[in-house]
């Protein structure tokens, strides 16, 4: 029992020695915008991200690496010791979710992340007009991105849609959409896709014009009749080729 109870504590001492080795072999300590440890900043898309990377504590000149993701990001060499600084402007939608990471050239296991939570607002796209025969099916999409991620409804005449089996409704973070199956003379109208967000709303109208079902084309009859008739043409003209040369030839030998 005493053997083992000195073999944990000696187990333990390997294990205090080893992290107070990895902290002595740097000493140093990173911040980014007075955050010691990863954190996430909620900043509006189209507004500017000033990010400020110190190190803290040393006895030396230190490197800083920036990432974005896993990419480096490009410094100036006079941005990158001690102290450097990246600023992202405009933030843009694509920037959502990215973790920016500050890093110590020296010893990278040295790190601070931010994550950037871009807040912006739905933009479910351009009215449209829908042209669709009676009969066939339709899908009216619009985009449903926003963050927060919004709520969305879908109106017809402006009044809320009661969704049965007539209708299917499909959505996701990115598009929100209505099919109509076998479109009926009654399903003419504006449909609205309305998407509420906290950052603001944004709404698209689909005028749908349901047309006459067009009377079926014969096609393949109409082909085989044309073809039927052009072989008809040109047997006929070879078979009068000797008449027509004869014709030609006739005046010639009244002339005679
Ligand atoms: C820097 O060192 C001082 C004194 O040695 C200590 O009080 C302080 O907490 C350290 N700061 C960091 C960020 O490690
Ligand atoms: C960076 O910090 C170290 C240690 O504090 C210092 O010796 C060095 O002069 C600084 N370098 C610059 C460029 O600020
Ligand atoms: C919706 O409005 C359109 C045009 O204003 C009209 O043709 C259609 O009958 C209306 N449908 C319903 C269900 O009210
Ligand atoms: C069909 O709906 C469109 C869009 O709302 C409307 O402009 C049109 O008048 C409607 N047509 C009929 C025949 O109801």
């Amino acid at each position: 029992m005493a053997q083992r109870s000195r073999l944990t504590a000696s187990c333990r001492a390997h294990v205090l020695v080893l992290c107070f080795l990895a902290h002595v072999a740097t000493g140093v300590e990173l911040s980014v915008n007075n955050h010691n440890d990863d954190f996430t900043l909620t900043i509006s898309s189209g507004s500017l991200a000033s990010l400020s990377c110190l190190a803290q504590n040393s006895s030396q000149a230190e490197e800083l690496l920036w990432y974005r993701g896993d990419g480096r990001v490009d410094l100036k060499d006079e941005n990158k010791v001690n102290i450097s600084n990246i600023c992202i402007s405009p933030v843009s939608e694509s920037d959502n979710g990215v973790a920016f990471t500050c890093r110590l050239l020296r010893d990278q296991s040295v790190q601070v992340s931010v994550v950037l939570d871009v807040r912006f607002p739905p933009s479910a796209g351009e009215d449209e007009s829908i042209y669709i025969e009676e009969g066939k099916d339709v899908t009216l999409t619009c985009n449903a991105k926003s963050n927060p991620q919004g709520q969305t409804t879908w109106y017809k005449n402006n009044t809320i849609l009661t969704l049965h089996d007539h209708y299917q409704v499909y959505q996701n973070s990115e598009t929100f959409q209505l099919s109509i199956r076998k479109v009926q003379k009654s399903d003419n109208g504006t449909y609205t896709c309305e998407v509420k967000s906290s950052c603001g709303d944004s709404s698209k109208d689909f005028h749908l014009i349901v047309e006459d079902k067009k009377p079926v084309f014969p096609t393949e009859a109409v082909i085989a009749a044309v073809v039927v008739v052009v072989l008809t043409g040109l047997f006929g003209i070879v078979a009068q080729k000797e008449k027509i040369f004869k014709c030609f030839k006739k005046p010639s030998q009244t002339a005679l």
